[in-house]
């Protein structure tokens, strides 16, 4: 049953990048504030590596969350699926944080806006429609994050099920109270 579960989250992980409506496609992502106060944000997942466990997001490289995870790379994703009462925790360590021109330049043009305000992510203007971009030059970052720690919980009658699975234990996994 256990493998069964571990295979059947990673299925999931990887349906979110085919599927744009597919739950798992947004999810939470935590980080330590440079103060050492939790700071959470939605992000879109970009990919996922079944035999790695690592998952990627794609981010300005001026914001936040990448001065947080300089000074502390360990960071957590939350996934829940309403439909299954179905909450995944990924504990990940930050492995890879660079720009990459070749992801720049396929993503589609209306998205690049993400990536090239001339204002820094955070500052204060004057109205939304104040911010302009500069297309030349992108602050876009890639981000990869190495997964050491997945609880798998799901809601369920009689029994709820939750799991947690480790790097450190080859991934095998144990039932924990839920
Ligand atoms: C639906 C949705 C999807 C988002 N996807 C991303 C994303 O993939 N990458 C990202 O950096 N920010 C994304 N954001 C914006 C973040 O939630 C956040 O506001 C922004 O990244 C600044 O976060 P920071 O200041 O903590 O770094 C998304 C927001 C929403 C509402």
């Amino acid at each position: 049953m256990l493998i069964s579960i571990f295979s059947d989250l990673k299925k999931q992980l990887s349906s979110a990048l085919k599927h744009k409506k597919h739950p798992f496609r947004y999810g939470t992502l935590a980080t330590t504030g440079v103060d050492g106060s939790p700071h959470l944000r939605t992000v879109v997942l970009r990919g996922f590596d079944q035999e790695m466990l690592t998952l990627t997001i794609y981010t300005d490289s001026r914001s936040d969350k990448i001065k947080e995870l300089s000074q502390d790379p360990r960071a957590e994703f939350l996934f829940y699926d309403s439909s299954q009462f179905l909450q995944l925790r990924i504990k990940v360590n930050l492995i890879h944080d660079a720009p990459s021109k070749e992801i720049y330049n396929q993503i589609p043009e209306p998205s690049k806006k993400d990536y090239t305000s001339i204002f820094v992510p955070g500052e204060e203007i004057k109205a939304p429609d104040a911010v302009t971009y500069n297309y030349d030059q992108p602050n876009f970052t890639e981000l990869i994050f190495e997964a050491y720690e997945l609880e798998y919980l799901k809601l369920k009658r009689p029994n709820h099920l939750r799991v947690k699975f480790l790097l450190n234990d080859d991934w095998e996994g144990s039932f924990i109270a839920p």
